[in-house]
């Protein structure tokens, strides 16, 4: 068992990052359609959000839709979509009173206009808030990000606005979606799966990854500690020795 406490005593990661998996396979589980799965996800993102900033996490980001996840049926994108809108609605109120800043990653403006208009409105009335801050990733893809990246920079050797010899990582860091953001210290992925589905791959260089069997719907309080506490047993050495470090 890893209680909060245990947790407190030792040094957090200030960037969390989680993909959260398996809400169809929980509610297949149930006798259920995809769609109770994916519900009840909402329900799972909304105590860890609350724990993570109680916990003082500064830094939460969800993949909540990748750029491949257009592939699914209709249907289910319509059913992610309308509870992203009703989540934002319904959760304004919780980060204003956690002193939570929504700030959205991705390629946000092809997303549909009640979703975009929803997500603007919830990080402008956010954007002082400084608690913590919870990164939507919404039709999100590494890859995606990395393309336009290298295509921003290229307009700007070609408008004489950099030099290519000027480029180094914190160039590249400030033409990503997650400019400003720190690198993520804890990489979570639920349901058993051992893959980084094109989620921040820049940014996860040193990340440690944590993977669990359980279903996101199913994601408690005490999972997300367990997680914790797993990161505070690691050592991480960026590169360098065991001795080096001491
Ligand atoms: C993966 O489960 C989950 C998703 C693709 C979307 C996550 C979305 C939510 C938790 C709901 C809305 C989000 C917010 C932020 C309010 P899966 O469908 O891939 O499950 P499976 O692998 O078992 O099929």
């Amino acid at each position: 068992m890893s209680s909060k406490d245990d947790i407190l005593n030792h040094p957090l990661p200030k960037h969390i990052a989680i993909i959260m998996d398996g809400n169809g396979r929980w509610a297949k589980s149930k006798g259920k359609i995809r769609a109770f799965g994916h519900e009840n996800g909402t329900k799972s993102v909304r105590t860890t959000v609350e724990s993570c900033a109680q916990l003082g996490i500064e830094q939460l980001t969800l993949y909540a839709f990748s750029t491949e996840n257009w592939k699914r049926p209709k249907l289910e994108v319509k059913t992610l979509m309308r509870l992203l809108i009703s989540s934002l609605k319904k959760e304004i109120k919780t980060l204003q009173e956690n002193n939570i800043r929504l700030n959205a990653i991705g390629d946000i403006k092809t997303l549909p206009t009640k979703v975009y208009n929803e997500l603007i409105h919830v990080a402008d009335a956010t954007k002082s808030n400084t608690k913590m801050t919870l990164n939507l990733a919404l039709n999100y893809g590494s890859r995606d990000e990395l393309t336009q990246m290298v295509q921003k920079i290229g307009e700007k050797i070609k408008n004489n606005i950099i030099s290519s010899e000027k480029i180094d990582e914190s160039v590249i860091n400030q033409h990503l979606y997650t400019r400003n953001l720190p690198d993520v210290d804890l990489l979570i992925r639920t349901s058993g799966e051992q893959r980084l589905s094109n989620f921040l791959l820049w940014q996860i260089a040193y990340a440690e990854l944590y993977f669990t069997e359980v279903f996101w719907p199913d994601f408690s309080d005490e999972d997300l500690y367990k997680a914790i506490a797993s990161y505070q047993k690691r050592e991480r050495r960026f590169g360098k020795t065991s001795e080096q470090l001491n």
